[in-house]
């Protein structure tokens, strides 16, 4: 196992009626709030008004319509209110696009220049406001972790940052605040939790077993779960138990002491700075191919690992067992509704994967710190055999 710093100092709040706390949790900064939400699905569930009742007596600044894949013109924007309205501390309501973009724009008002110079390089990412959030949609970790991901569709970048003083001081992890998830976001979600653990899983540092079983513990929750988020979307143990995994799937747990980096997500990073897709939808889309591309003789016990561990596949021969366990992560996505290819996904054109390619092995040196090392070519065949 490697060294590694785990710092988590977030206060989770978990749960139904919580939310009273709201009003101290966000005064403890300041008086003067920005309150960041996304296209309106908070309006349509009342959750606005909750959280307008619990302002009362605060100075709100209020800014609607981040986009998924969240845009750099949003953040810009959220740092202008933020300056001109003088404020304390950042209030998210929503999705990981919501919570992203607040955090970069928590920085970017303590930052001298644009705000996009901290996406494109994180060692300016400096201090920050305080950040709140109410988290309503489960997938991607950022409401218990340092990562925000930004997308810049002038120069077709999606691009990741992180900073230690971009953790959110206090997240709201209501899962009936998720009961109005679409089917299509719920598997979605479900898919880039499980991706955010594939990512961690295969890995080469060795004696990493409390990772591992940690990861494939949560897998086996997203797994029984999801479904039944998707049939019953009211159904409280579900929705808590993907919310809870979408948090501890992506806050260190399961990847400090690890040592490659990612692979798919940079990879699908491309496809959303492209062509906008849904981002879990792609991940479900390129994760069975990349797994047959990972497999060889050096990492078919990990893969045999998960198959058995995971999916209770039992066979003398390793090899098969690898095999039937990518065929059944393949069938899983599948039985979501999730489209497996990216033509199904609204991907026509192909003529841009080459350079998408090469981009995406340069910024994550896929070539080089991947657990599977790609190059170019092969990151382009990916694109192409999905
Ligand atoms: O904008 P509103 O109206 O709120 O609608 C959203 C949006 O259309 C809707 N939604 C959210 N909560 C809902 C709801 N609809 C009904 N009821 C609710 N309770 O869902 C749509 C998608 O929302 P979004 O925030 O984009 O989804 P998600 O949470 O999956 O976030 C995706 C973004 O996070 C990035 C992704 O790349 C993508 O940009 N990621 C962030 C990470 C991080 N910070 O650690 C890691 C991830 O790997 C990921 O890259
Ligand atoms: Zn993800």
């Amino acid at each position: 196992m490697e060294n590694f710093r785990f710092y988590v100092p977030t206060d989770i709040r978990f749960g139904k009626d919580q939310l009273d706390a709201l009003h101290d949790s966000v005064a403890q900064f300041g008086n003067n709030v920005l309150f960041i939400y996304g296209g309106g699905s908070i309006k349509k569930s009342g959750l606005y008004d909750q959280v307008l009742a619990q302002l009362a007596g605060l100075n709100v600044t209020e800014l609607s319509g981040v986009e998924p894949n969240p845009r750099i013109e949003s953040v810009r924007e959220a740092v202008k209110l933020s300056h001109e309205n003088n404020i304390d501390v950042i209030l998210a309501v929503g999705g990981g696009s919501v919570i992203d973009a607040a955090k970069v724009a928590a920085a970017g008002a303590k930052y001298e220049g644009d705000a996009w110079d901290l996406v494109k390089d994180a060692s300016k990412v400096g201090e920050a406001l305080p950040l709140v959030d109410i988290l309503t949609l489960s997938a991607t970790g950022t409401e218990m972790n340092r990562n925000a991901v930004i997308t810049n569709f002038d120069t077709n970048e999606k691009l990741g940052t992180t900073g230690w003083n971009l953790i959110p001081a206090v997240s709201f992890l209501n899962p009936e605040n998720t009961f109005t998830v679409s089917k299509w976001q719920t598997a979605a979600g479900s898919a880039d939790i499980m991706s955010h653990l594939f990512e961690q899983y295969f890995d080469r540092a060795e004696g990493t077993d409390i990772q591992d079983f940690v990861a494939e513990g949560i897998l086996k929750t997203v797994i029984k779960n999801a479904p039944i988020a998707m049939q019953d979307p009211t159904n409280y143990d579900a929705r808590a138990n993907l919310m809870w995994a979408s948090s501890l799937a992506l806050n260190g747990l399961t990847g400090k002491g690890k040592k490659n980096g990612w692979t798919v997500h940079p990879i699908e990073h491309e496809l959303s700075a492209y062509y906008d897709i849904t981002h879990g939808a792609g991940l479900a889309a390129l994760t069975p191919r990349w797994m047959e591309f990972a497999l060889d003789a050096t990492t078919v016990d990990k893969f045999a690992q998960y198959g058995e561990n995971v999916w209770g596949i039992k066979n003398d021969d390793k090899m098969k067992t690898a095999k039937e366990a990518i065929l059944a992560t393949h069938d899983f996505f599948a039985s979501l509704d999730i489209p497996m290819t990216l033509q199904g996904l609204g991907i026509e054109e192909d003529t841009k994967f080459a350079e998408m390619a090469a981009e995406a092995v340069r910024i994550d040196a896929l070539d080089k710190n991947a657990y599977a090392k790609m190059t170019p070519a092969d990151v382009e065949a990916l694109y192409r055999a999905t």
